[in-house]
């Protein structure tokens, strides 16, 4: 069986799902590969979908709501002359209530309705200092929280093997849960997204934010920004490392 994973990852913790769930599945005797949809090339994309059996979709939970980076390769994926099955999981911090059911929404026709999902608890990527939240670099903890992923993945992966449907994420009070978060983020994230700033007491011009935005929301000289964002905070996680 072949299997091919197309993930968005802003700060690494889908990757890293994203490279169990692969590892788990070629330990099972599979054949899997890890894609990230923003290098992926349009010819190598095209080959995936097609040479693989089983498509998996992966992506982290930005306020109940897929990443708009994801909603956007999902939107245009190529369609399939043959649908084939379809899982989808993501990675969250705390909740997502229907966290992965919500893909459906973006998915081509063409596509398979989702056979399998799964949401994995990973550490908080939100390390503003406006907002408060609990944010750690303690690698222990971390490891500690990345291997607890594995008692999810497991299932996952042998239910996908054995053909047997497994959803999370699907349930009336996960779609209600899920809408009562995601319909006023939506909304937020619309309405500040423009908004978002530089703080040019603190930036030291390093162009960082420049090289690894997803949304290309930035440029040189001097560093402004364009209105794309999409709050996937990898300005920050990556920059606060350096400054
Ligand atoms: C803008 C934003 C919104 C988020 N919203 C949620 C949320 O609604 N629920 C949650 O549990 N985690 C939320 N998180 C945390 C991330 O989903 C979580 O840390 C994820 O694993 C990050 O994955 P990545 O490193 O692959 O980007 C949010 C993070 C960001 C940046």
């Amino acid at each position: 069986m072949k299997i091919a994973i197309f993930f968005f990852s802003s700060s690494g913790n889908t990757w890293r799902i994203a490279k169990q769930i692969s590892d788990t599945f070629k330990l099972e005797g599979a054949q899997a590969n890890i894609y990230n949809i923003e290098t992926i090339p349009a010819d190598e994309l095209l080959k995936a979908l097609h040479k693989n059996d089983i498509l998996g979709f992966g992506y982290p939970i930005f306020g109940s709501d897929l990443p708009f980076r994801m909603k956007q390769f999902l939107v245009d994926l190529p369609a399939l002359p043959i649908p084939k099955p379809v899982f989808v999981f993501c990675t969250q911090w705390l909740f997502s209530g229907d966290g992965t059911s919500v893909a459906q929404e973006f998915l081509p026709s063409s596509y398979s309705p989702v056979k399998w999902s799964e949401h994995f608890f990973m550490p908080n990527n939100i390390c503003i200092s406006s907002i408060r939240l609990p944010y750690t670099n303690d690698q222990q903890k971390i490891a500690r929280k990345i291997q607890k992923t594995q008692t999810r993945i497991n299932p996952l992966v042998h239910a996908i093997l054995k053909n047997k449907t497994k959803k999370r994420g699907f349930s009336l009070i996960s779609t209600w849960l899920g809408r009562m978060q995601r319909k006023p983020f939506r909304k937020y994230f619309e309405h500040y997204r423009n908004r978002i700033g530089i703080d040019f007491d603190r930036c030291i011009s390093c162009n960082l934010c420049v090289e690894v935005c997803p949304m290309e929301n930035f440029s040189k000289n001097p560093i402004q920004t364009k209105g794309t964002c999409m709050y996937c905070l990898r300005c920050y996680n990556f920059s606060m490392f350096t400054t």
